[in-house]
C-alpha cells in the first residue's frame, strides 16, 4: 500500500476542521464569495473565462464565488491528491471542463504555456515565504492574459503586525470567537498556523503586485484579517 503523503496527511486531518469553520462562517467566505461574485460579474459579465486556480483544495470556494461566471476552462492545482479528487468530482457536477494537476503552485505557474483571464489563489498563497511571493507575483503577471486579474483571497496582517503578533492575535480571536470548533481542533489550528502560516501586510501585497508589472490594484473586501485583493494585468 502507497503510504499517505504529507500534504495529503495534511488535508485529511485538517478537512473536517476546515469545512467546519467554512460552515460557520468563522473565516467569511460567505461575503468573501458574495463581493468576488459581483465584482466578476460586472468587470467580465457572461464573457467566457479560462481560469487558473492556484491551490484550490477541493474548488468548492472557488465554485461558489464564479457561480455567475462562464468557466469555459478550469485548471486547479493543489499539493494534495485528495483534494484534487473531491474538486475534480465538484467540477464534473458542475459541467466544466477541468484540467487539474497534483503541484505545487510556483511549479504549474513555471511550467504553465497557456494565459488566463483569471488566475484565483484563495487561503493558499499566505503559505510561501516572501521570495517565493515575490516570485509568484512575477510569474502569474507573465500567465495572465492582457486584461487579466489576479484575484487574491487571503489572510493579511495588520500594518502594525509582525507575524508574532498576528499569531497571537488571530489565534487569540479564533480561540475567543469560534465557539463551536473542539479544544483540539484549536490546537489543531494553533499548530498549523505557526509552522505554515505567514502571511504579509495589504501593503505588501500591493508592493510585491506593483514589482511585478500589476497595473492596478483593488481591495475589495476587508473582514478583519481576511481579504480579497484584485491585481490587473
Ligand atoms: C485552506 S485551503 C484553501 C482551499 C481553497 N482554495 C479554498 O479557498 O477553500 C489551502 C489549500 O492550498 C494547498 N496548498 C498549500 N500550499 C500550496 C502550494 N505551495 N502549492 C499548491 N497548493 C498548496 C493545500 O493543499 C490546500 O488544499
Amino acid at each position: 500500500m502507497q503510504l499517505m503523503n504529507e500534504s495529503d496527511r495534511l488535508f485529511k486531518e485538517g478537512w473536517n476542521t476546515y469545512q467546519n469553520i467554512i460552515a460557520n462562517n468563522y473565516m467569511f467566505h460567505r461575503e468573501i464569495s458574495d463581493t468576488v461574485r459581483t465584482f466578476l460579474a460586472s468587470h467580465f459579465g457572461h464573457q467566457p473565462l479560462s481560469l487558473l486556480d492556484l491551490g484550490c483544495g477541493d474548488a468548492s470556494q472557488t465554485l461558489e464565488a464564479f457561480k455567475e461566471s462562464r468557466i469555459a476552462f478550469y485548471h486547479g492545482c493543489d499539493l494534495s491528491e485528495v483534494a484534487l479528487e473531491h474538486a475534480h468530482h465538484s467540477l464534473a457536477l458542475a459541467g466544466i471542463e477541468s484540467f487539474l494537476e497534483k503541484r505545487e503552485m510556483l511549479e504549474c505557474l513555471s511550467a504553465e504555456k497557456r494565459t488566463y483571464e483569471v488566475i484565483f489563489v484563495s487561503f493558499a498563497l499566505h503559505h510561501l515565504d516572501s521570495e517565493q511571493k515575490a516570485e509568484f507575483f512575477k510569474l502569474a503577471h507573465i500567465r495572465l492574459k492582457q486584461n487579466g486579474l489576479l484575484i487574491l483571497v487571503d489572510l493579511a496582517r495588520s500594518p502594525d503586525e509582525d507575524r508574532l503578533a498576528y499569531l497571537e492575535n488571530y489565534l487569540g480571536h479564533a480561540e475567543r470567537h469560534w465557539p463551536l470548533l473542539s479544544e483540539q481542533q484549536h490546537a489543531a489550528i494553533r499548530q498549523h498556523a505557526v509552522a505554515y502560516d505567514f502571511p504579509e501586510t495589504v501593503a505588501t501585497y500591493e508592493a510585491l503586485a506593483k514589482e511585478a508589472k500589476f497595473s492596478e490594484f483593488l481591495h475589495l473586501c476587508k473582514h478583519t484579517w481576511h481579504h480579497a485583493l484584485v491585481f490587473k494585468s
